[in-house]
């Protein structure tokens, strides 16, 4: 019993001292989870809030910077946070999912620790238990270069300004999930919405962003919605791309950007036109009948309303391949670190596994299902990592259900699919190849938590090894999350370099709840603390670890 105190201490100390580093500083905040009405379309509904707001407060970061947030749950329904693209390194333990953390159980509170190492960018952070992310509760997270690194940016920006739009249902997420839940699709989404609101154009709303003459501005995009991808744009104005979550790219014009669910993408705009108000457009893609909302950018000197003409959407996912195609890595550039993003040659690492990965819809006991490989995932009560931790996990669940190649049945064959948690062993360090094969009608997009990888392609048709010769092996964009278009497929690359227990979704969050997920277990071989660090003293506990004594901590 003494021992095991203190080991306790021990272990408490060498998490202080990892975690909050010596000259890094530290922001604090203090979040409240409620439920409010308020009317997004303009239909009074439940939302979650942050401190009464939605979307939550903008979490503005510097690199390095040591993020604390101590989120008391006072919904009715236990609650998680993820900061969807933050790397997390060595700290699995703050993702927020539910393979990797209990959840705050209503009226509790949890705190989480975490440090932006050596990331910038646009990233933000949502709810992950539950449908709660179709009820709100999500909000910014921007990382600025620490001031010894310099920016590829001619103009330092006067001002920034964050832009989550979404699609939005103005059913409750418990309504939702009732359809989910009776095996039924949630059907399409109502409408969309920027910042939290439905703004349609009619010159009549507040305007929401404000911008001086002659002055440029960075607007930093994400697509925080359920189900479609959204297409932005700015009436009269161009946009010049210069980062996507957390790399900085070559710097093209372009008129509008594809967002697809889950992606970050940000842009500076030079208020350079007749002094009036413009308006800011999104609206859905690849669906038959488009949602579309806007909100005003007011130019402080401004001399009317904006014009009622809608600049047009593009038509079709050929525009939007293109459009991928022509985001380049900056080679020359610097991201978090002084050295360019270019120095690291990814192209010239050898491929150790590949991992081909085709998303399936099917029914299960006549339920809606969606799975990857065959296999549906589903959470067990004692949370991935710490059955891992305790060393419980053959109780829990069994690693490398899933093959990592996968051909569904030809024509009208009905797929198996098998329900169970999906948990995928990799080798620490190792350099993968992940390959997604979709053979569906729609596009599709995935997020991989706890690394960034090389998007080195996407290309219609299906994926064979001949196909790595079209790979760009020069200056892809690392990034978080892939889009994939209807028959098409899309090759990523990334070194395993971080330990822990990381989630791969569909950023569909029909199909992450209903099972198209999984986690890649890249254990640290030797328990060692300088791979991974130990369960935080504060962490919630669940299952049946719940009354377990703790496990023998990492250590050096
Ligand atoms: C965010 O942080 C940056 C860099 O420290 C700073 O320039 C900017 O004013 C901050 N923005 C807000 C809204 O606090
Ligand atoms: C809950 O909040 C209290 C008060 O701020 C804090 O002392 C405590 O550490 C928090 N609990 C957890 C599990 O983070
Ligand atoms: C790439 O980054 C460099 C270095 O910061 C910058 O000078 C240059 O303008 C950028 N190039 C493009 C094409 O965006
Ligand atoms: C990659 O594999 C090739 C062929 O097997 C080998 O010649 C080369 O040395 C390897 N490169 C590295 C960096 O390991």
């Amino acid at each position: 019993m003494e021992k095991l105190r203190f080991g306790l201490v021990l272990m408490v100390l060498c998490l202080s001292t990892s975690l909050v580093k010596g000259g890094d500083p530290t922001v604090t905040f203090e979040w409240k989870v409620t439920y409010g009405t308020i009317s997004p379309l303009g239909v009074p509904q439940q939302v979650i809030l942050i401190n009464d707001k939605f979307p939550g407060p903008v979490i503005n970061g510097t690199s390095n910077n040591n993020i604390v947030v101590n989120v008391f749950n006072q919904l009715d329904e236990p609650f998680l946070f993820t900061w969807n693209g933050i790397q997390q390194r060595k700290n699995s333990w703050q993702e927020g999912t539910l393979g990797t953390n209990c959840p705050i159980p209503p009226g509790g509170n949890f705190t989480y620790h975490f440090q932006v190492k050596d990331q910038i960018g646009t990233f933000f952070y949502y709810p992950t238990t539950a449908l709660h992310r179709a009820a709100g509760g999500y909000g910014g997270l921007s990382v600025h270069s620490r001031a010894l690194i310099p920016i590829p940016f001619d103009i330092n920006p006067a001002d920034e300004f964050f832009v989550l739009v979404s699609d939005w249902y103005t059913k409750s997420h418990t309504q939702l999930r009732k359809f989910l839940d009776s095996g039924r699709s949630m059907g399409r989404p109502d409408g969309v919405i920027i910042n939290g609101k439905g703004g349609n154009g009619d010159g009549k709303d507040e305007p929401m962003f404000s911008m001086t003459p002659g002055k440029t501005y960075r607007y930093r995009f994400c697509n925080a919605g359920n189900k479609d991808s959204i297409n932005v744009r700015i009436q009269g104005h161009t946009m010049k791309l210069v980062e996507i979550e957390g790399s900085h790219v070559v710097q093209n014009m372009y008129d509008s950007l594809d967002i697809h669910l889950g992606q970050c993408v940000s842009v500076l705009v030079t208020a350079d036109k007749d002094p009036k108000d413009y308006l800011l457009v999104a609206s859905t893609r690849f669906t038959k009948e488009p949602h579309t909302a806007t909100s005003i950018i007011r130019y402080t000197n401004g001399k009317g309303p904006a014009s009622p003409e809608l600049p047009k959407a593009p038509i079709g996912w050929a525009w939007s391949l293109n459009q991928f195609r022509s985001f380049r890595w900056n080679l020359t550039a610097s991201a978090a670190r002084p050295n360019p993003q270019g120095s690291y040659h990814y192209g010239q690492i050898n491929i150790t596994r590949t991992i081909k990965l085709v998303n399936t819809a099917g029914t299960v006991d006549g339920k809606l299902r969606y799975a990857f490989n065959g296999i549906s995932h589903v959470n067990p009560t004692t949370p991935i990592k710490l059955a891992e931790y305790y060393g419980v996990e053959d109780k829990v669940f069994k690693y490398d259900l899933m093959k990592d190649e996968y051909e569904p049945p030809a024509g009208k064959a009905e797929e198996k699919i098998t329900l169970a948690p999906n948990v995928v062993k990799v080798i620490y360090r190792n350099y993968v190849e992940i390959i997604f094969e979709n053979h569906e009608k729609s596009v599709q997009s995935f997020h991989l938590a706890g690394y960034s990888f090389f998007a080195v392609a996407i290309e219609p048709g299906k994926w064979t090894p001949e196909k790595r010769k079209n790979y760009n092996l020069l200056d892809a964009v690392s990034r978080n999350t892939i889009q994939v278009y209807p028959n098409s497929w899309a090759a990523i690359m990334t070194t395993l370099d971080n330990a822990g227990l990381w989630n791969l979704r569909s950023n569909s969050l029909e199909r992450q709840y209903l099972g198209q997920q999984l986690y890649f277990s890249a254990l640290s071989p030797k328990r060692d603390l300088k791979d991974e660090y130990n369960m935080p003293d504060n962490d919630v506990l669940c299952g049946i670890i719940k009354d377990m004594p703790l496990p023998k901590p990492y250590s050096v």
